[in-house]
């Protein structure tokens, strides 16, 4: 979604603005657009497309130097991605210009206001208004803070703004409600942007803005009110990864490098959370023993890859807890009036912290009186800074669109808060907890073995990249690991892509299978669970003798699959629940390198954003 950065201080605020945009690219974009007050006026400049395409038009038209800026990448929802819908917008004087991440729903009747007071707005968005409405506001009150929470309270929807005025040239001020907002605190010059990553070349200090408060930036000095003037309290954070975590570092794409972390991420995710004598200490989970005790419901709400770790959860939590647990898409949640309470959990998992659907249905849930535990990987987001306690990842920065080490640091967290759960309600021993907590342990240096094994991926992915459609197929933990590779591979290659529970082929997909269709296969563990290994050994024989090309991704030592595997894929043993930690990795492989061979954009698929900061 639209990434936005703010810059006042001493350097050249374009090069900061157009550095800080370059590094929320993997927001999803497509138009970019800068603002510099200079020379007492204000210079902008705005393109559709790509930032080269706005960097070769300020290397044409160069912009007046000058340290006080703003900058825009604009994921179109009002207007399509035109150089005219392009932020920044501004006044018909072009005295204040403003970037604007989210939507402002009453924008239409505001508009109509405005073209009746003789306002001529050039845009189809709906950002346009505010520029006029803080232009007016501002020549009464002649502060530029003041006028932005005047506006504010006229304005329904989600919203960052940003904005600039050349009659107060030392200035930046910002506004939030329910849209990321992050300020970064430098030595004589400060910093806005949607997320840290923007400035974290020039600092680690930062602040997290609440709800409906609105931010003025001086070189000085930071001041944070509410919508109404009054003094906000605010959150001080320090940002624990530096610059270069944000970099590709030799590799091709975010995503490869990102998949290649994974075995790092699983470890500092679990890192500090067991004591000497093997028990969990979760002291992030401020939620009350005594509440975890009398949970009655667990119920999970995530989107997309967050969603699948959830699916995983389920069984984590109810097989060693022995709570009922639902797994719910968030953006379904709300509107089907859910049955919560005081004794329900609810777990809100997202690596961004921003994706609006979870955090409306975390809303809802505290609306109904449960507890919200969120599972995320963005410090100083909006979702933890909602929710009853939080869990947080610590996979480091994720900037491929396709989330890759935060799903497995999100399965990470989710087991230890199931046998967290386990522990405080006395369903697991504790050296049933302890064994499983060496095996989670363990588990990086596995996915560190299932990626050095990854060329036979490669190359029967560069083989497949001429295919309309990959089916995928599981059961038990295996069937939501099934989603996530069918989701992966369409987002990134742009292909038909479909996960089932093998068990249900029979009940129509079957019907898919034709002569040369490539079928992944993710086989559950051999031991222990011989009933379901037994069975889906059984539906891949059914998809073969229907044609089907088998691409078998199962446990080193499984030899009862070799006989039906047109190509197989070993990962190592795990305990069953923990296998998706393992037998996703390859998919992520796969769908990363079909792509490549596609000529797709691996980091910043079409269409989509990384934060879904929009319902
Ligand atoms: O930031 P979140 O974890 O809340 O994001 C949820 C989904 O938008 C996200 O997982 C999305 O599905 C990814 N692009 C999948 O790779």
């Amino acid at each position: 979604m639209c990434g936005i950065v703010g810059y006042v201080g001493g350097q050249s605020a374009l090069d900061v603005v157009v550095a800080g945009l370059k590094r929320l690219e993997y927001r999803g974009y497509d138009s970019a657009g800068v603002a510099v007050l200079a020379d007492g006026g204000l210079a902008a400049a705005k393109k559709s497309g790509k930032l080269v395409h706005l960097e070769k038009e300020l290397a044409e038209r160069p912009l007046a130097a000058g340290s006080v800026g703003i900058g825009h990448t604009r994921w179109a929802t009002h207007g399509g991605p035109t150089d005219a819908n392009a932020h920044p917008h501004l006044d018909n004087a072009g005295r204040v210009a403003v970037v604007h991440n989210g939507i402002i729903e009453n924008f239409a009747a505001l508009r109509e206001e405005l073209a009746e007071r003789g306002h001529e707005l050039l845009s189809e968005t709906d950002t346009e208004v505010v520029a006029h409405l803080l232009a007016e506001e501002f020549s009464s009150v002649g502060d530029l803070a003041e006028a932005m929470r005047l506006v504010c309270r006229r304005l329904d929807g989600a919203f960052t703004l940003v904005a600039v005025h050349a009659d107060q040239p030392d200035v930046v001020v910002g506004a939030r409600r329910n849209s990321p907002l992050v300020v970064g605190v430098g030595e004589g010059e400060n910093f806005l942007a949607s997320d840290v990553s923007a400035f974290i070349a020039h600092t680690r200090s930062a602040i997290e803005l609440g709800q409906d408060q609105v931010v003025e930036l001086t070189r000085e000095g930071v001041v944070v009110t509410d919508f109404e003037g009054a003094p906000a309290d605010v959150r001080a954070f320090h940002v624990d990864w530096d610059a270069s975590a944000a970099e590709k570092g030799g590799y091709d794409h975010f995503m490869l490098k990102e998949i290649v972390e994974q075995p790092k991420a699983v470890a500092d995710t679990l890192l500090g959370r067991i004591d000497a004598s093997g028990r969990l200490t979760l002291d992030e989970v401020r939620i009350p023993d005594a509440v975890l005790r009398e949970a009655d419901k667990v119920v999970i709400v995530a989107c997309g890859t967050a969603f699948h770790a959830g699916l995983i959860a389920k069984y984590a939590i109810e097989h060693w807890t022995r709570i009922p647990c639902e797994v719910e898409l968030a953006s379904e949640f709300r509107y089907r009036d859910p049955i919560l309470g005081q004794r329900t959990l609810v777990v809100a998992i997202s690596q961004s912290g921003e994706t609006m659907d979870t955090l409306m249905a975390l809303r809802h849930a505290r609306e109904q009186g449960a507890k919200v535990l969120a599972v995320c990987n963005t410090n100083g987001s909006t979702i933890p800074r909602e929710s009853d306690a939080v869990l947080y990842t610590h996979a480091g920065p994720e900037v491929a669109v396709a989330s890759t080490k935060a799903f497995l640091t999100q399965l990470v967290a989710c087991y230890l808060l199931a046998l967290y759960l386990g522990q405080v309600r006395g369903t697991k021993w504790g050296d049933e907890i302890r064994a499983v907590v060496r095996e989670l342990a363990r588990s990086g240096e596995e996915v560190e073995r299932v990626l050095e094994t990854m060329e036979p991926v490669r190359a029967l992915a560069r083989s497949l990249a001429h295919k309309d459609t990959i089916l995928f197929l599981g059961r038990h933990v295996g069937y939501p690991v099934a989603l996530e590779g069918a989701l992966k591979l369409k987002e990134l290659a742009y292909m038909h892509a479909e996960g089932f529970a093998a068990g249900e082929l029979k009940h129509g997909p079957i019907a898919l299978i034709e002569e040369d269709l490539p079928v992944v296969v993710v086989v559950p563990s051999p031991k222990g669970r011989s009933v379901l290994h037994d069975k889906i050994v059984s539906n891949i024989q059914e998809i073969r003798a229907r044609g089907a090309r088998t691409i078998v991704i199962a446990e080193e030592g499984d030899d009862a699959v070799v006989p039906f595997a047109d190509h197989l894929v070993r990962v190592p043993a795990t305990p069953t629940l923990l296998q998706p930690l393992v037998s996703t990795v390859p998919l992520q492989v796969f769908a990363c390198e079909l792509a490549t061979a596609r000529g797709n954009e691996v980091d910043q698929p079409r269409n989509l954003a990384k934060s879904v900061t929009v319902e």
